[in-house]
């Protein structure tokens, strides 16, 4: 019998299969330095643990409304207010299973068949398969080589008539980017002009460094009422270190809501009851956690970019935000999967090639572990890499030497 083409031509999350293979090496008792990873370290807050431990106790978990409990939407209210400075209704909220699905629910709601979205490079990796999977078609938009933000002039070139939304991520996953005032106010009118919705991927805006302020898009557009094709996506996976908790969330026109809703209703009924209860914990806790977060990831970054700045040749971005930097191996080679696996194999370093992104070439690394980690898998890659590092090194307590040119 045959499956779906669409499904079948879906490509597996390579970060989540990453994770899994370094899983697997760590079981196995391997020395792996895992720079792939996706997800701050620290434990979940303790208002997020002591209201679902409430919860959980009272025995009574049931649904609740699709998109999502009122104390929750109320919360993220609040949130828009505190962060955006922007009044919301909660019918302008709804609740996800994850920021993901969220998204997904969004682009099922906004796209009929073969309509278009338009991802610049470079993306996260899930765009382009969840456009597929909503029956729309990626249209990718890459700017000129070196160039972390995308340029309006690219993407207007990109509009057909099939194209229905853009999709801007800002601070950026791979690059971490923050981009500019003068990007966002742009392609807010871009696409307020041109009739198109504009899909915001907010979920590392809180996670910025050097006192940088994210541009508000809120703040740019002229239609602020139902006719808004504005849609902010977030959640608390990022932010709170929350990732396996699987609550996010979107925020758009009240129309766009009720039809999303409808959606999820269809398919999921609701978010977990238990962990909504958790994330309104995290929301309406104490914040010094995200404070403390931001502290570590800077401190971090500014690790991660001077170590990789002694591998000869290496081109890295200084990342503005997120917990991840891009650098550019090409002086090494042109295959980002071959090198990632060559850095496996050889220096038990897990790095996600930037092919997966868009980037061919690159590395995407994360420095949301230790700073142990940040140095000694960058310490490793090094020594995998550039003749002009020392020949020996120790992987656990195993001493190697490089034997390969
Ligand atoms: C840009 C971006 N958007 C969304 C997500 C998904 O977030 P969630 O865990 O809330 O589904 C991720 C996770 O890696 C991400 O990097």
């Amino acid at each position: 019998m045959g499956l779906s083409e669409i499904a079948k031509g879906i490509a597996p999350s390579p970060t989540l299969k990453l994770n899994e293979r370094a899983l697997l090496l760590k079981q196995r008792g391997d020395p792996v330095i895992h720079l792939g990873i996706g997800e701050p370290k620290g434990k979940t807050p303790i208002d997020a643990v002591l209201a679902a431990s409430a919860s959980l106790g009272s025995g009574n978990i049931k649904y609740t409304p699709a998109d999502g409990i009122p104390e929750l939407k109320q919360a993220i209210v609040r949130y828009m207010e505190d962060n955006y400075q922007k009044a919301v209704d909660a019918k302008q909220v709804m609740v996800s299973s994850g920021a993901k699905a969220a998204l997904y629910a969004i682009l099922r709601t906004i796209l009929n068949p073969q309509e278009e979205v338009i991802i610049t490079v470079p993306y996260w990796v899930s765009y382009p398969e969840m456009v597929k999977l909503a029956f729309g078609v990626p249209i990718i938009v890459r700017p000129e080589d070196g160039r972390f933000e995308p340029k309006v002039s690219d993407i207007e070139q990109a509009v057909s008539k099939y194209t229905k939304a853009v999709i801007v991520n800002s601070p950026n996953n791979p690059s971490g980017a923050v981009y500019s005032e003068g990007f966002i106010s742009d392609i807010v009118d871009f696409c307020e002009r041109r009739g198109l919705y504009l899909i915001m991927d907010d979920i590392y805006h809180k996670i910025v460094f050097d006192d940088i302020v994210p541009p508000n898009p809120y703040k740019f557009a002229r239609e602020q009422g139902e006719n808004s094709r504005l849609i902010v996506i977030n959640g608390i996976s990022k932010l709170y270190g929350m990732t396996g908790f699987r609550i996010g969330w979107a925020v758009a026109s009240k129309k766009i809501i009720e039809v999303a809703t409808n959606c999820q209703m269809q398919t999921i009924s609701c978010p977990s009851a238990l962990l909504q209860v958790a994330a309104v914990g995290a929301l309406l806790g104490m914040q010094s956690y995200v404070d403390a977060l931001r502290r570590n990831l800077q401190n971090n970054r500014d690790v991660v970019v001077r170590e990789l700045e002694t591998i000869s040749d290496v081109k890295v971005f200084r990342p503005q935000g997120t917990f991840y930097c891009v650098a550019d191996f090409r002086a090494y080679s042109f295959d980002s999967t071959a090198l990632s696996e060559f850095l496996l194999d050889k220096a038990l370093v897990v790095t996600v090639p930037g092919k997966e992104f868009g980037l061919e070439g690159y590395l995407r690394l994360s420095f949301a572990g230790s700073t142990k980690e940040v140095i000694d898998g960058v310490q490793r890659i090094r020594w995998a890499l550039d003749p002009s590092a020392p020949r020996d090194i120790y992987i656990g307590d195993r001493r190697v030497l490089r034997d390969w040119k």
